[in-house]
Order: structure tokens, then sequence, then C-alpha cells
């Protein structure tokens, strides 16, 4: 639990924010020997770490306010005495986002690489097993601070929901959000709307506008007649009915929750000829289909509710046993869409981990729909979970 900051604290905050404000290394070196890198001053109408202090005095590179070199090293020494990378104030902006709005990109991408530092660190420490009694007290703070998590699809988990979360995680009736939890969102009420399907917490699972997305990825995956592809989560069924277009061998689709199975039947997919469905999570399904030898042209992966704990288990498991040597893997990439530099380091650390496990990824930008961002597009759910201008769509194939 925080302790309540002391008038020396405070003291100490002014002094590191002034010298982290006006560039000033040396000072900030002999800073730092006695306090952390990440004090605040409560006292701030804008509560401001050192960190967000060096990159808003950059101010606007088009402005003819370039940050200069004394600039980069405040914010490379800040951020070697561990400075929060996605920190937020109270602005709800991480020092990132502030390099980002004020056009210093070589501040952004050195905030875009530190982000993807810190990421692959805890993922290494969290496979070690180690949690928050091994770690100094620097690096849990961090964890804690660290609002933004690598999610796949439209789940943003904010703080007030981590402080929701029940004892019984699988109880979607105790669960105010049940995007939080892969069991509890398969167990709650769905809605098929117009353009939308929205789960029992609001949460947009998929929204129409993704169509020309799921098309392209569609056609990513080898869909060819002769072919063999897999799918796993339906959802409203738009890159289902565009590999349908294409006509391959074989069509399966992997699906776990009851309502959207309903859904299939009623719209005809289990009684089409190339379609295999597979009732399930593909927790349970892919070992058996490794098990019976099944090799696969392309798969894609499109899940809900889950992490990127998960997406990294379904390539580094199982998709490297699936695919066919030539094969493709395409996975939706909306890790961190509400916020730019989130959406950069994940999909930065996606990369890294798909290289470490056997793939290559090429990226294609595509733009999202004009006014997509406009409140009206967003009535009636949880919270935007696309904010972002560009869609960066991955193809995957096996190193060569
Ligand atoms: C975002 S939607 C997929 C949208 C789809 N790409 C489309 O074009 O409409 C996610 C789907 O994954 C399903 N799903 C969630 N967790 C799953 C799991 N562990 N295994 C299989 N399907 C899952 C959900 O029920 C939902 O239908």
């Amino acid at each position: 639990m925080a302790l309540q900051a002391t008038e020396e604290d405070i003291l100490l905050a002014r002094r590191m924010i002034g010298a982290a404000e006006r560039h000033d290394v040396p000072a900030l070196k002999v800073l730092l020997k006695e306090g952390s890198a990440n004090v605040q001053d409560p006292t701030a109408s804008v509560a401001t770490s050192p960190l967000h202090a060096a990159i808003a005095s950059c101010g606007k590179a088009e402005e003819g306010k370039e940050a200069g070199d004394d600039a980069i090293q405040t914010v490379k020494l800040l951020l070697q005495n561990g400075a929060i990378w996605n920190d937020l104030n109270r602005e709800d902006e991480t020092p990132g986002c502030i390099a980002l709005r004020l056009g210093q990109k070589k501040v952004y991408d050195i905030m875009v690489e530190a982000g993807v530092r810190a990421e692959i660190l805890f993922a290494k420490m969290a496979a070690l097993g180690l949690g928050d009694h091994t770690v100094d007290v620097e690096i849990e703070e961090r964890e804690e601070a660290a609002e933004e998590q690598p999610a796949t699809k439209k789940q943003k988990v904010s703080e007030e929901d981590v402080k929701e979360i029940p004892q019984t995680m699988e109880d979607p009736t105790v669960l105010d959000d049940v995007s939080l939890d892969n069991h509890a969102y398969l167990k709650s009420q769905l809605r098929y709307k117009d353009k939308i399907l929205l789960d029992s917490s609001d949460n947009a699972v998929m929204m129409d506008w993704e169509d020309q997305i799921m098309r392209r990825h569609a056609e990513t995956i080898n869909p060819k007649p002769g072919l063999k592809v897999m799918n796993v989560g339906h959802g409203m069924g738009l890159v289902d009915t565009a590999i349908q277009t294409h006509n391959p061998a074989e069509h399966h689709i992997i699906e776990a929750h009851p309502q959207v199975h309903q859904r299939l039947r009623e719209t005809g997919w289990y009684d089409k000829p190339n379609v295999h469905i597979h009732e399930g999570r593909w927790q349970d399904i892919l070992p058996k289909l490794v098990e019976q030898g099944i090799v696969l042209d392309g798969i894609y992966y499109d899940t809900f509710a889950e992490d990127y704990a998960a997406l990294k288990e379904f390539f580094a498991e199982y998709v490297i046993q699936l695919l066919a040597k030539d094969g493709v893997f395409g996975w939706y990439n909306g890790l961190g869409a509400d916020r730019q530099i989130c959406y950069d380091v994940y999909t930065k650390v996606a990369e890294i981990d798909l290289y470490e496990a056997g793939f290559d990824t090429v990226w294609e930008d595509i733009n999202v729909p004009a006014g997509l961002h406009d409140k009206k597009n967003w009535e009636g759910t949880r919270r935007p979970y696309w904010t972002i201008d560009v869609y960066r769509l991955p193809i995957n194939t096996f190193v060569k």
C-alpha cells in the first residue's frame, strides 16, 4: 500500500521533475541516487512523473523544437533507472502518448523500444514463475502501474475492472465484465444485433466495420481449392463467409460459445459440404487435431476474452504443429488498439515472439473506416475497443 508522501518526498519529487523538465542530466543523476525515477508530486494539478515532464518540455516538433541530445539523454537516463513506460498522468497520457502528440518521433521510438523491453521482461518473469514476492519493490510497482495489458481482440483491462475480479472467475453472474475471463464469457448471454455482436457486459465482441479486414485476412491464409484451412472464433461469421468464397477443400471452424453454435446452425453452416465445425474451446480441440496428425494450409485466430498469453500459446504450441511447411498463419491484431503506443509495443512484442517460435511476419497496413471514432458508432457498447487509425494485418509463414 502506498504510504503518505512526506514533505521531504514532495520536495525531492519537485526537484527531480524540475531537473527532468530542464533536461539537466547531471542534476538528475545525483537526484536519482536519492529517489525513484517514478516520483510524482501529489500536490501538482497534473500528476506528472519526471519522464512525462522531460517529454512534455520538448515542445512541438513541428514548431522547430525537435528533441535535442540533452532531452534524449534525459529520457534514456530515466528509463535506465526504472521509469515506467506506460505510467499515466491525470490526463490519462503515458509518456509515449505525449511524445506522439508533440510529434517527437525520436522520443516516441525510444518509448516504444522501452515498452517492448519491459513487456518481454515481464512475460519472461511470469514464465519463470517470478511472482510479486520474488521481484523487487520497484518492479512490483511497475506491474501495478501497467494499466494496459496485452490483450487480444476487444479486451481492455482497466484498473477498475481489475478491482472487480472476484474470487470465482468462472461465474458470469458475479463478474461485472465477462471479457476479463474466457470461461465467464463463454457462459454469458450474447446478443446478435444488426451490425454488432455484444456480450452480457456490453462489450462489442465483433462489429461489421471489420468486414474489409476480415476479407483480407481470409485471402491471406490460402483458402484455395484443394487446400485446407481453419478459423478459430466464428463471431459474426465475416471471416468464415469470406473464406467460403474461395472454396477451400476443407474449412474447419472452432467455436466455443453455445449461442454461436446455435447461430451456425440457424445460418446453415453445418450443412456446407466442405465445412467441419468443432464445438469447444481451441485449448481442448487442438490437442486432438494434433494427435490425429491434421495438417492445414492456413490457420486464422480471432477469439474473445483471451489475453496475449493465449495467442502466444496458440502459435507457439499448436500452429507450429498443425501448419503445413508452406502454410500461412493469420491472427487478429487488436492488442492495445485503444492507445497508439500500446498497439505499437504489442505489435512488436508479438513479432519478436513469433520469430522466436519460428515465424516471419509481414505486415499490411489497412486504414480503418473514416468516422469510426465518432461516439455514435460506439453507443450501447461498454467502451470503444478501437481508437487508432491503422490496422496492422499480420501474415506469418515459417522462417525459411
Ligand atoms: C471476435 S469473434 C470472431 C469474429 C470473426 N473473426 C468474424 O469474422 O466474425 C470471437 C469468437 O471467438 C469465440 N471464442 C472465444 N473464446 C474461444 C475459445 N477459447 N475457443 C474457441 N472460440 C472462442 C467467441 O465465442 C466468438 O465467437
